[in-house]
């Protein structure tokens, strides 16, 4: 998707189609009412007869007369005051359903002039950009027949502003395409089958990411992994036939690390943990059938870290970014772990393996202590960790769990920024005694009661070295039912995260 921006009259704009926006109260916007004047009280005609500007609900007219542009699609932006920040970007998305609908391979926009109480010229641009890139989106990789329109898709979005706001605009339509870019890589890698997206491929994605934008992806398998005693790690990965991949992202747009206390904390990367469970069968505490199929999307978390990768590399953000993803399959077989089996973590703490379906965390905690050796400034890992925490927050909400207020709030902010909400939940040492084991030192499941919480207790143990947040995605990274499909998330609220810093 290709952004630009122009500052001529509304009614002079030539596209196959033009969004403006309208209220429920029938008040225009400043393009609208341009457009409205142009073509003799048109617009204030529909609204009064038909339309009544829902937030989100589009109408098209064809052929305006004293409008150059061959469409003018309607966008209802519901009451002026009650267009948050949350309305207004599903008001983007189906305005950008709405002007793709035509076969076109352009159209324009007039919704960054929207006002929105609580934003920015520039996070309106960044919503347009990526609610655009979003609803552009297409997955055709496994079907049969190649989806014929590919070559003549929607393609183009010019953006109408103002000359004193076109340098904000770009800014932020620069950041959203990158963001709606990287959002769309993390989709596809979440879509496609685990036959496919094996450990080796999503390695392979990552190595050719390095490639192209010059940074370094260095991959390890087994047995560098053995070497390095990541034994929790490897238990999992060793019920299945599929070889094992350690993925290490390193991308250096900020200082490097010079000599002397100063330098190195200026240096310090954000590392970012993902879970790559490219499928989790439950291994011998194997899962029902029913939507098995659905663990495919266990590699979500390693996706959101490739996305965002991308993202940071497009946008070439000043900052030191490493990216860290154990991936495996979780598969029963006369290799797999057992229940009651005893593995060691490459921290050295022991751990009784009481169900083989909660594996993520015995990836992920050897990850998280290979993050020490980089002397981050934060580590962030994101996963399909639990099915307790989609119980508590259903899909609407990413749960963030960490002791770290300040880490807390800047997520927080960045969540709300990006549109990608994200509700902080509990992460009390009182729940850590639900982990203890009789035969080690740690058991990997605390009981039914508050799942998700003892699973971030968990992770808590190995991650003492640094701050930590954990970000829990297991509700929010796909969609089922008729909508079934990889959403993306959490990368618009990383990039936000890491362009703040
Ligand atoms: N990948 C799953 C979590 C999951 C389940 C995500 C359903 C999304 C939807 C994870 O590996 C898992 O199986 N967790 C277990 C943990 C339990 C055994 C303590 C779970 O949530 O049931
Ligand atoms: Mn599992
Ligand atoms: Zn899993």
């Amino acid at each position: 998707m290709e952004f630009s921006t122009q500052y001529v009259a509304p009614e002079k704009i030539k596209t196959a189609a033009l969004a403006v926006g309208v209220f429920a109260d029938a008040t225009l916007t400043p393009a609208a009412q341009a457009i409205d004047q142009a073509s003799k009280g048109s617009l204030k005609a529909v609204l009064a007869a038909e339309f009544k500007a829902a937030a989100g609900a589009t109408l098209t007219l064809r052929d305006l007369p004293g409008v150059a542009a061959q469409r003018v699609v309607l966008v209802g932006l519901g009451k002026a005051d009650e267009l948050t920040a949350r309305r207004y970007a599903t008001v983007l998305s189906s305005a950008a359903s709405a002007l793709a609908a035509f076969g076109n391979k352009e159209a324009a926009s007039a919704l960054v002039e929207v006002e929105v109480a609580g934003t920015s010229l520039r996070q309106r641009a960044r919503q347009l950009a990526l609610a655009t890139t979003g609803a552009a989106y297409r997955y055709d990789a496994t079907f049969g027949k190649p989806d014929a329109d590919t070559a003549n898709a929607f393609a183009k979005l010019s953006v109408a502003t103002t000359r004193a706001d076109s340098r904000e605009v770009q800014a932020g339509l620069r950041e959203g395409s990158a963001i709606g870019n990287g959002t769309n890589l993390a989709r596809n890698l979440g879509n496609l089958p685990a036959n496919i997206c094996t450990p080796t491929y999503l390695a392979e994605t990552a190595r050719k990411l390095g490639a192209q934008h010059k940074f370094k992806v260095e991959i390890l398998e087994r047995k560098q992994l053995e070497a390095l005693k990541m034994d929790s790690f490897l238990s999992v990965a060793k019920g299945s036939d599929e070889p094992p991949r350690f993925i290490i992202m390193q991308y250096q747009g900020g200082k490097p690390a010079g000599r002397g206390a100063k330098a190195a904390a200026a240096a310090a990367p954000i590392v970012l943990v993902g879970k790559g469970v490219t499928f989790d069968s439950g291994g011998i505490s194997i899962k029902p059938a029913a939507t098995m199929d659905e663990m495919k999307y266990d590699m979500c978390g390693a996706a959101s870290v490739i996305g965002t990768l991308q993202a940071v590399a497009e946008l070439q953000l000043p900052i030191n970014v490493v990216g860290l993803i154990p991936a495996c399959e979780n598969m029963p077989s006369g290799r797999a772990n057992k229940p009651g089996d005893v593995v060691t973590s490459m921290s050295g703490q022991t751990i009784e393996v009481l169900n083989t379906d909660a594996e993520g965390r015995l990836l992920l905690c050897d990850a998280l202590t290979y993050a020490e050796r980089f002397k981050p400034a934060a580590v962030i890992d994101i996963a399909t960790l639990t099915g307790a925490c989609v119980v508590a927050l259903g899909h609407v909400n990413t749960g963030l769990f960490t002791q770290d207020d300040e880490l807390a709030g800047k997520l927080l902010d960045a969540s709300k920024q990006a549109v990608d909400p994200t509700w902080r939940m509990p992460l009390e040492d009182e729940y850590q005694p639900q982990l203890k084991s009789n035969f080690a030192d740690i058991a990997n499941i605390g009981g039914p009661p508050a799942g998700s919480v003892t699973a971030a207790c968990f992770l808590a143990r190995f991650t003492k070295q640094y701050r930590w947040a954990h970000l829990d995605i297991a509700g929010t990274a796909w969609k089922n039912g008729k909508d079934k499909g990889a959403t993306g998330r959490p990368v618009p609220l990383l990039v936000q995260y890491l362009i703040d810093q």
